[in-house]
């Protein structure tokens, strides 16, 4: 077995966490460590993250909640604004991470969002190899300006994904892909 393709496969992503339990700053550290290691071009290591726990994740709650109060369509029913302001309260600690690419003649925006990507998957496995659950929430109110101004998101930044941390206290869905075929083509000649 290859450890490396096996921690791949094994990854899920976990909704149901011990909110109690929250994983250590060394974790947090080490996952935060293993996103700085992606590839990415130029070395301009286009990314930050924000670390958000404890009342923090109120504060994340409300900017959801004042989201979904002020974007466009109909305003929602209170149920529905509660259930965003108690989401980050379903992880005991949220990492944001963000890409904040480099300006530059040689700098392609498009790879600079890209390794962000690879960094977002670094966490994952990260967080996984250190028995923990992770889990990565977007959405429309996750890009809204409540949310940027909170994480403090310039206009050449753009939220990746807040990844949820924590230990796993749930069932959780098994993974499913599509096979192979039909979405790799091989040039022999
Ligand atoms: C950039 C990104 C954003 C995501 N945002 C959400 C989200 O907002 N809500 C959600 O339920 N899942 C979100 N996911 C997680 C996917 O739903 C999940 O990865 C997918 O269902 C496959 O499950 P697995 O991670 O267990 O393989 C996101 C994943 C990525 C990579």
């Amino acid at each position: 077995m290859n450890p490396v393709i096996d921690a791949i496969r094994s990854r899920r992503t976990v909704k149901k966490m011990d909110t109690e339990r929250s994983p250590t700053k060394d974790q947090i550290d080490a996952i935060i460590e293993a996103a700085m290691w992606a590839p990415n071009h130029h070395m301009t290591e286009p990314w930050r993250f924000v670390v958000v726990s404890g009342q923090g994740r109120r504060r994340l709650g409300e900017a959801l909640a004042a989201a979904s109060l002020s974007g466009p369509g109909e305003r929602p029913v209170p149920e529905r604004v509660e259930i965003e302001r108690s989401k980050p309260l379903a992880a005991p600690v949220i990492v944001a991470l963000i890409s904040s690419p480099q300006v530059g003649e040689k700098i392609v925006p498009q790879e600079e969002l890209i390794a962000a990507g690879a960094a977002l998957q670094n966490m994952l496995l990260a967080a996984h190899s250190l028995g923990l659950g992770s889990f990565v929430r977007t959405g429309l109110l996750a890009y809204s300006d409540e949310v940027r101004h909170l994480f403090g998101i310039n206009e050449r930044e753009v939220l990746v994904g807040m990844v949820y941390l924590g230990y796993v206290a749930g069932p959780v869905t098994p993974g499913r892909r599509s096979p192979a075929e039909g979405k790799v083509t091989w040039m022999e000649s």
